[in-house]
């Protein structure tokens, strides 16, 4: 897994842990924020490639740092890693959707500490920054939660956004932090397209998720699968977003 800067200033900042090259399991991003000595991992990835991303966060910050894990939602490339990661640092304080607590404790780790989030979302101290909780339920598990970080402007969606792509390509959309056109745009969203009609469930859930985010002043947003979005194509995302029609699984 490589490492890549995704925000930085003073005792504040954000990288991105990806690995687009190897098809073991689907690739999945990982995301560190330290804030004054303090780190955190955000959906820290699955049993399968806990031994790659413990090496790319120690490139960046002493494991030892980590006190928070925040777990968007259940499933298996978000969190089975949770014991690996209880039996190497059993400080850390884990943030899960409070509806999903006693199913991702089928992960193991009966010890570990666990914070539930209410349905209405709320927020983490790190450091001396707050992070906040944005709910974004049923995109795509039924209790879900995005991570926003008012200073850095950058938004954590989890599968939202979430692109299925080929091997070695980069890891901002349309280039280096989005610098790009809406041509780098249109490419890569054929990629995230088939994965948001089929995994996201709710047309309803996906409209009250856009008016939420598009009150935010955002930067970038950050997904757990693909690449970031950044500058022009936050708004470009969000525009494409609100005329999918999702939940096709079910014809109407
Ligand atoms: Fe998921
Ligand atoms: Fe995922």
């Amino acid at each position: 897994m490589r490492a890549e800067p995704v925000f930085e200033t003073g005792t504040h900042r954000w990288w991105v842990l990806f690995d687009q090259d190897e098809r073991r399991v689907i690739d999945s991003n990982v995301y560190v924020v330290e804030s004054s000595g303090q780190s955190a991992v955000l959906d820290p990835g699955g049993f399968e490639i806990f031994p790659q991303v413990l090496a790319a966060v120690a490139e960046v910050v002493p494991p030892t740092s980590v006190r928070k894990a925040f777990v968007s939602h259940q499933d298996p490339d978000i969190a089975s890693s949770l014991p690996l990661w209880n039996a190497c640092n059993n400080n850390i304080q884990w943030q899960v959707p409070g509806l999903w607590e006693g199913f991702i404790r089928h992960y193991g780790a009966l010890d570990a500490e666990m914070v539930c989030i209410p349905d209405e979302g709320g927020s983490m101290m790190l450091g001396d920054r707050r992070l906040d909780f944005i709910p974004a339920h049923y995109l795509h598990a039924s209790a879900n939660f995005h991570l926003y970080d008012p200073e850095a402007k950058v938004l954590f969606c989890g599968d939202v956004g979430a692109a299925l792509l080929p091997p070695g390509h980069g890891i901002w959309v349309g280039g280096r932090r989005g610098a790009e056109s809406v041509r780098g745009f249109d490419e890569h969203i054929q990629h995230a397209k088939y994965f948001h009609q089929r995994w996201m469930p709710s047309n309803s859930a996906k409209l009250d998720w856009i008016d939420r985010v598009r009150q935010l002043q955002i930067d970038m947003l950050c997904p757990q699968h693909g690449a970031i979005y950044a500058g022009e194509n936050v708004k470009r995302f969000l525009d494409w977003f609100e005329g999918l029609t999702v939940g096709s699984a079910i014809a109407r």
